[in-house]
């Protein structure tokens, strides 16, 4: 496994990234951090609740339409199936036996920054599809992705990217920008592109599914401050933080805060610095963005993508949108 060199430098951005978070007004933290150990077990508790219909809807679609999806891979040629953000890789199980039950010659590819997410994916497919040649790799998939773009080995191959579960929906719409554009530059003529986007719906559901009555959410972004108190020598008192989230319409995303309850000092002995928080101060969390048809349609089009065919499930919530590159 690829992990050692990725790791080293992923420590230092992760100080980097909270000094920055920290110092600014408004103060902030990014969501990749949620996904330690504790964070991505938190995580697939989330996916099991009924209120997170993403999981469900997306579930839907890949066992329904996996034929339909995979129609469009040149038959008898290798290629490598990257996927970006695997996760626990439940979802593209449903592929992967489809694509070795068909004797397709591929090498699957996933990509995670939680180590025991690849861990577990890795030895349960080693168990499940033993005839499965899979490759994977620990880190940030933007880095990964450039990384692997300048292997020559992975460059003349076709290629499939998974992109799942609307993990897009937590960039801003500059980084999504520079996203697909960094994603397509990557991709070569003809390549395929799976993204998996949460639909625009009615607004109590989806405001729901950020703010479940078991609190799993909430224990979700504390666990952030568990994982700086444990990783980075902070002092975060997690009792002293509230977690709030609404849906804004007009901007079509979840927005995602931890609020101090009180007047408060954090230290961070492992960098000897203090951040102070006023009562009521904010931590803007997470951003979930939430898509039209046509907004799929435009960032398709804008980056050198043709739109092959979207795929949704039957109440409408969720799209598997494939995309071939120009
Ligand atoms: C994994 C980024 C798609 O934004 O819906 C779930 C993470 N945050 N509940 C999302 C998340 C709170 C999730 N993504």
């Amino acid at each position: 496994m690829h992990s050692q060199e990725i790791n080293g430098q992923y420590d230092t951005s992760f100080i980097r990234d909270t000094i920055q978070g920290l110092s600014a007004f408004p103060k902030s933290l990014q969501s990749k951090y949620f996904y330690d150990d504790r964070g991505s077990i938190i995580f697939q508790q989330i996916m099991n609740l009924d209120d997170y219909y993403l999981t469900n809807s997306e579930t839907e679609i890949f066992e329904k339409y996996s034929r339909e999806i995979l129609r469009y891979i040149i038959p008898n040629k290798d290629f490598h199936l990257i996927e970006l953000g695997c996760g626990d890789g439940i979802k593209t199980k449903i592929l992967l036996e489809h694509l070795v039950a068909n004797h397709t010659n591929f090498t699957f590819v996933p990509i995670d920054i939680s180590e025991l997410s690849i861990q577990s994916l890795s030895d349960d497919l080693r168990s499940e599809i033993p005839n499965l040649k899979i490759e994977p790799y620990i880190g940030d998939y933007l880095e990964t992705l450039d990384r692997l773009h300048n292997d020559k080995n992975f460059d003349t191959l076709p290629r499939m990217v998974l992109f799942l579960g609307s993990n897009l929906g937590n960039f801003s719409h500059s980084e999504t920008n520079d996203f697909l554009s960094r994603l397509s530059g990557d991709l070569n003529e003809g390549d395929q592109f799976l993204i998996g986007l949460d639909l625009v719906k009615n607004p109590h559901t989806i405001r729901r599914a950020y703010d479940d009555s078991e609190g799993i959410t909430k224990e979700f972004n504390l666990n952030l401050l568990r994982r700086m108190n444990l990783e980075l020598g902070s002092n975060f008192d997690l009792k002293q933080f509230e977690h709030y989230t609404y849906y804004d319409i007009r901007n079509q995303e979840v927005l995602s805060f931890l609020v101090s309850t009180q007047d408060q000092d954090v230290q961070f002995e492992s960098f000897d610095k203090i951040f102070h928080f006023e009562k009521w101060e904010k931590i803007f969390m997470e951003r979930s963005h939430k898509y039209t048809l046509e907004d799929i349609n435009i960032l398709a089009q804008t980056h050198g993508f043709e739109i092959l065919e979207n795929f949704l499930d039957s109440r409408e919530y969720f799209c598997n949108s494939l995309w071939r590159k120009r």
